[in-house]
């Protein structure tokens, strides 16, 4: 199974997630990956501030480069994860609607590039990753 986070910028809350989730997954049953609407950080690493984040939650990463969804991405993953509603609608809008893209949380993960709400995006990305890990983890 293929699941990809997928957020704006791909620096801060779809690679939080997706390393989350890989630490969920300790059996390893997905294929985790993310990716970004835009390619506006292109090549970039996670953001410094989400790094910190995943480090005082002890959660683990490897170095990340940043881009944007590919229609081939788009086409192989069997989930496709999002924070923001309009994230779901840039998706239909590039590749048609599909039923495999689905918000993790049922409210809008708000942009921590803009908030600096980095602690509670945190929490509220884990509490979207086990809840979906019970859903389609089993
Ligand atoms: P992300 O945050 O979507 O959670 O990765 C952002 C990072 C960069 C930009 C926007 C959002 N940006 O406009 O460059």
């Amino acid at each position: 199974m293929k699941i990809m986070f997928v957020c704006l910028g791909n620096i801060c809350r779809s690679p939080m997630a997706e390393y989350i989730f890989k630490t969920i997954d300790q059996d390893n049953k997905f294929i985790v990956t993310s990716s970004g609407i835009s390619d506006e950080e292109y090549g970039n690493d996670i953001y410094p501030p989400a790094k910190e984040i995943l480090n005082k939650y002890n959660i683990k990463y490897d170095k990340h480069f940043a881009h944007k969804i590919t229609k081939e991405e788009y086409e192989e993953n069997d989930y496709i994860v999002v924070m923001e509603d309009y994230h779901i609608s840039r998706l239909n809008s590039m590749f048609g609607n599909n039923n495999k893209v689905i918000k993790l949380l049922e409210k809008d993960i708000e942009d921590p590039w803009y908030t600096g709400e980095f602690d509670k995006v945190y929490h509220e990305i884990y509490e979207g990753c086990i809840n979906l890990y019970k859903k389609i983890g089993n």
